[in-house]
């Protein structure tokens, strides 16, 4: 195996016992992980085209995930096969089944000869005097709701298993090696349609390959602090955008907590923030949570660059342009203080809030070419400061998935509030304004908002939905107020309730409250003559109005 780099040496997988899963690209594989998350057991995606020899670490077990190929197409993925030399138990899932018993040999798997959508019974049967194998399916009783979505199947058991169980349509849906820890499952348990999936995890994480549940958090932050002091020396600076959502602050409180005022937070006001968003984030962040914060007021130069655009990427790119101008100015004044100062080096690092869902886009195996996901952050902050400034990357996040930043949070401390906060994009209220960004569409499109969310908050269901905000069209309409016709704004509001971002359904409100929110803002926010509200799912729309 390949040495270990200085950053990798102290990774969660150096430290926790992982589980590797080997992705062949099903639209669940991340479920996998998540289940095993849940368990306490840490583990890890790769994609199944990973060559073991460049591992740096040892996993515990391996999963080979689903996969929408069939194992004879031509272009099929295929594991390394030094992965079945590593000498840990293996447990194969649908297409990953497919590929241990095809390995075996290619007469056991057909193609396209049972293709099976839904729900299914599996009946579980003891194998006698064979307790190693049995262990899989424990505790599962004789017999397992599951869910089952494959085109090919097994036809032939592959030489050296045995059956764990069946169903009439799959003889073959749980098989094990009689000797050695190998598994596979023709369904998938990792979806809530196999409500005792977790529970198979279990045996097979736990019992079959001995990992321990000490993925805890209050373990992982300890561990992460050591990470980041052992990295950045004890001189180094390092800086980081903030933005008061949950990323950016735990991420910067976890990096405050490691090496204190070294590390440098900025918020840049670009003045399409919310209402009185700038001071509420210096307060929480600085006197809360005792972040060395610098705050930028770029409003004028934003809006001043803003004026005259009405294309959506048009907007976004002077916005994460402009971003990029000020905060690299901000970087070298740091450093250039930092020269002064006896204990300071210079400004090496720069803090990124990325997480799982975003290392795992860029990893997962999605069929012969990888999807590349389109970062939605600051458009080219990274690569501007770490070219141009030699600034390495620090992503103390990237292991986590959203619900444990969230748990990050609360454990250093970081109030209910902020830790469940609809995420705010970096471009800010500019998105919400369909045309033309003006001071005047902004500090209407503010005061809406304000009143939507605060009475979104006193009705107790902010957090029912994943996000809301109130948009503005910079078209008018005409409306009647007292005995005098008006000519202004629409307002519209979104709410959506979704669990990734990439669908959403629109959140259904009680129409008496929609009603009153409306009557609020038409009354409250000079200029607004109607307030709709948008009821279209994404996709096709999306969240964002640009
Ligand atoms: P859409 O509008 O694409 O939004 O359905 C999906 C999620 O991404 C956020 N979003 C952005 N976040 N910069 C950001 O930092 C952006 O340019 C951007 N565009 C969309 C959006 O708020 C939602 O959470």
């Amino acid at each position: 195996m390949a040495a270990a780099t200085s950053a990798e040496a102290e990774a969660p997988n150096q430290t926790f016992d992982t589980i590797l899963l080997l992705d062949f690209g099903s639209q669940t594989s991340h479920l996998i992980l998540r289940c095993l998350r849940s368990l306490n057991i840490y583990a890890e995606m790769l994609p199944c085209t990973t060559k073991i020899a460049d591992l740096t670490w040892k996993p515990k077990g391996v999963i080979l995930s689903g996969g929408p190929a069939s194992v004879y197409d031509e272009v099929a993925p295929h594991a390394d096969p030094a992965v079945f030399d590593l000498g840990v138990p293996i447990l194969g899932i649908c297409y990953g089944c497919q590929e241990i018993a095809w390995r075996a040999n290619s007469a056991n798997v057909a193609a396209g000869e049972a293709r099976e959508y839904g729900h299914a019974d599996v009946t579980i049967k003891k194998v006698e005097g064979a307790d190693h194998v049995n262990k899989l399916f424990q505790g599962l009783g004789e017999e397992m709701h599951v869910y089952m979505s494959h085109f090919d199947k097994l036809v032939k058991l592959p030489e050296g298993f045995t059956i764990l169980a069946s169903t009439p349509n799959s003889e073959f849906a749980g098989i094990a090696h009689e000797t050695k820890p190998v598994f596979g499952v023709q369904f998938h348990p990792e979806v809530e349609h196999t409500p005792r999936g977790v529970e198979l995890f279990k045996n097979f994480a736990v019992d079959i390959c001995g990992a321990r549940q000490h993925w805890v958090m209050s373990d992982f932050i300890q561990h992460e602090i050591q990470r980041i002091r052992k990295l950045v020396g004890p001189k180094a600076q390092v800086i980081g955008a903030v933005s008061g959502g949950v990323d950016s602050t735990v991420a910067a409180r976890l990096m405050t907590e490691a090496i204190g005022d070294r590390f440098h937070a900025v918020l840049v006001d670009n003045g399409v923030m919310r209402l009185n968003e700038c001071q509420q984030v210096k307060e929480t962040l600085e006197k809360h949570l005792g972040i060395n914060l610098t705050v930028i007021d770029g409003a004028d130069l934003f809006l001043s660059r803003l004026k005259g655009l009405t294309e959506p990427e048009a907007k976004r790119k002077v916005i994460g342009s402009t971003f990029i101008d000020l905060f690299e100015e901000e970087a070298i004044r740091i450093e250039k203080a930092a020269e002064n100062t006896p204990n300071a080096g210079k400004v090496e690092y720069f803090l990124q809030g990325t997480l799982y869902p975003d290392v795992i886009e860029s990893l997962s195996f999605k069929g012969p070419s990888a999807t590349i996901k389109t970062h939605h952050n600051v458009g080219g902050l990274p690569a501007r400061m770490m070219n141009g400034q030699g600034l390495k990357l620090i992503e103390p996040l990237r292991e986590l998935f959203k619900d444990e930043v969230r748990e990050f949070g609360r454990q250093l401390g970081i109030h209910e509030d902020l830790v469940m906060r609809h995420p705010f994009p970096g471009p800010g209220i500019a998105i919400r304004i369909i045309g033309e960004v003006t001071p005047e569409r902004v500090a209407i499109a503010r005061k809406a908002d304000h009143i939507f969310i605060s009475m979104i908050r006193e009705a107790g269901i902010y957090n029912e939905m994943s996000q809301a905000y109130a948009g503005l069209d910079t078209n008018r309409a005409v409306g009647v107020m007292g005995d005098a016709r008006v000519y202004g704004y629409i307002i519209i509001l979104r709410a959506v309730t979704t669990t990734n971002f990439m669908t959403a359904e629109p959140y259904e409100f009680k129409f008496d409250l929609l009603k009153k929110i409306a009557r609020r803002i038409v009354n409250e926010v000079d200029g607004v003559a109607r307030v709709t509200y948008d009821i279209t799912s994404k996709p096709p729309g999306t969240i964002e109005l640009e």
